[in-house]
């Protein structure tokens, strides 16, 4: 790992434990009758309007109706992307023909020089199920702050227009309706995330 992998990789699990304390911090209101509208659910996630690797224009409402599986990234990534889509491309195979009971999105950071057709190349030597999208730079910081994602340009200082993108690497597992149901680190198991899927998947 390289100094920034480890520092991303902080920071990630930093951003996690933030979200998680949030998330478990949530104060459990008094059965007064009052009805809760806090669910702790909804600090993850939400509208986005993306564009898939087809050209096509999608929204979060594309996916509803099964579980969708959300992670961010970019074609460049040296190693923390490579190897998530590669434990989320197992856990895929791993669930046989239930695989296509949930959507697996990638969705990039890098919209600059990700467009789509190179998203599609991508994502062809990882699986063939893996949903690519991307969009103009607005769409896509508009998605990222919906899920909680930190990504930061870099710009290169030894190659002259060069750059690469600092980011955190979660996997978010959203259940049919869009709504947050958990996150994984980029280097979770392949077997663990397929048990979390098979679960995900098990009502449909
Ligand atoms: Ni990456």
């Amino acid at each position: 790992m390289t100094v920034r992998a480890i520092l991303i990789t902080v920071i990630g699990l930093l951003a996690g434990a933030v979200a998680a304390l949030i998330f478990v911090s949530r104060p459990q209101l008094p059965s007064t009758g009052q009805q809760s509208t806090s669910t702790g659910q909804a600090l993850i996630g939400g509208p986005f309007s993306l564009t898939s690797t087809a050209g096509e224009t999608v929204t979060e409402k594309t996916y509803l109706g099964r579980p969708m599986l959300v992670y961010f990234g970019f074609t460049h990534c040296p190693d923390i992307c490579p190897s998530g889509l590669q434990i989320i491309a197992a856990a895929i195979d791993s669930l046989g023909a239930n695989a296509s009971k949930f959507t697996p999105l990638f969705i990039t950071l890098d919209p600059e020089r990700d467009t789509g057709p190179k998203l599609a190349e991508y994502l062809k030597s990882f699986h063939s199920r893996i949903v690519g999208l991307t969009g103009s730079p607005e769409a896509i910081a508009a998605a990222t702050k919906a899920y909680r994602v930190y990504a930061k340009k870099v710009v290169s200082e030894t190659t002259a227009g060069d750059y690469t993108v600092d980011h955190s690497g979660f996997m978010y597992l959203m259940d049919a309706r869009g709504k947050f149901v958990t996150h994984f680190p980029h280097n979770v198991g392949a077997e663990t995330l397929a048990a979390a899927l098979t679960t995900a998947t098990a009502d449909f």
